[in-house]
């Protein structure tokens, strides 16, 4: 007797045309999923999706979106539901960073990470979630250890990523009894698009160091999602420092931040 088909899992990962997102998405793909990815990098995302439809016989649909945008989330719920697309997997990770003193900085970019960064994350939770819900779905938000304390240097970015946490733990409280479980990636430094972008290459956090890799990265944290775990912070070091921000009283985590980020010759 023919085995009935498998039911699609679809997973939609915002920023996938580059570092953690485009290592997810290999990811998803290995375990099945078919794939939504979007982004701005629209050939990047399709010769991914190439790829990983040629390697794991998942079927992988590009959409060019720019999530910075007021509307940019509502569009993409909106042509993913045009697609007759039900996700079973939220992976919201896009997202950037800024490096430089904020009496110094530009409003509107920094208006712009707030959208993408924390807008976007909601907006997508939010129009997704009967989804998630019928399908007892999974999601995955990219935080960062910059969540855990003030950052001097990239105040506006570690504020953002403060907030993707809290929001993260919180609603994964509230679902917990549906079946949806949450989890909040919170890497440290990371080799990816994100020290050119955020314009780091002189700041002692990065410059000089070794950094893991986005691929490392994106192992880890999906393993943490699918064990349904609500924070994960990879690496032992970055576990030990955000641990001991949560004990050490505000002024000193922060001048702590200050030192390892300033910006060094
Ligand atoms: N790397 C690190 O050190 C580090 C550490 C902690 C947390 N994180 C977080 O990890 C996440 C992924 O970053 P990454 O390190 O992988 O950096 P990345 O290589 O620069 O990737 C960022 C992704 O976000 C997408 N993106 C940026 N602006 C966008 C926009 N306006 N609309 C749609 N997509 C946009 C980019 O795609 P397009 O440019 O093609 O649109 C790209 O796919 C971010 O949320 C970041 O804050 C990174």
């Amino acid at each position: 007797m023919a085995t009935p088909p498998t039911p699609h899992k679809t997973a939609l990962i915002t920023g996938a045309s580059s570092g953690i997102g485009k290592a997810l998405a290999r990811h998803f793909a290995q375990d099945g999923y078919q794939l939504v990815l979007a982004a701005r990098g629209v050939a990047k995302m399709q010769a991914l999706a190439d790829e990983l439809q040629e390697q794991f016989k998942v079927a992988a649909t590009v959409i060019g979106a720019d999530l910075e945008t007021n509307d940019g989330a509502a569009k993409l719920h909106s042509e993913v539901k045009a697609r007759g697309m039900v996700l079973s997997a939220l992976v919201n990770n896009a997202g950037y960073g800024a490096f430089g003193e904020f009496k110094d900085s530009a409003l509107a970019p920094e208006l712009a990470m707030m959208q993408l960064n924390m807008n976007t994350v909601v907006v997508l939770t939010k129009l997704f979630m009967p989804d998630l819900l019928a399908t007892r779905g999974k999601i995955l938000n990219t935080a960062s250890t910059a969540a855990f304390q003030p950052g001097p240097y990239m105040a506006v970015y570690y504020a953002t990523k403060s907030f993707v946490l809290s929001f993260s733990e919180a609603i994964a409280s509230e679902l917990e009894d549906t079946g949806v479980t949450v989890t909040a990636l919170c890497p440290g430094p990371t080799a990816s698009g994100f020290q050119d972008k955020a314009d780091l290459g002189s700041s002692a956090l990065v410059k000089g160091k070794k950094l893991p890799t986005s691929e490392a990265v994106a192992a880890l944290g999906y393993r943490a999602m699918q064990r349904g775990q609500r924070v994960y912070i990879p690496g032992f070091v970055n576990w030990a420092m955000a641990q001991s921000m949560r004990i050490t009283p505000r002024n000193l985590a922060t001048k702590v931040v200050k030192t390892l980020t300033r910006p060094i010759a």
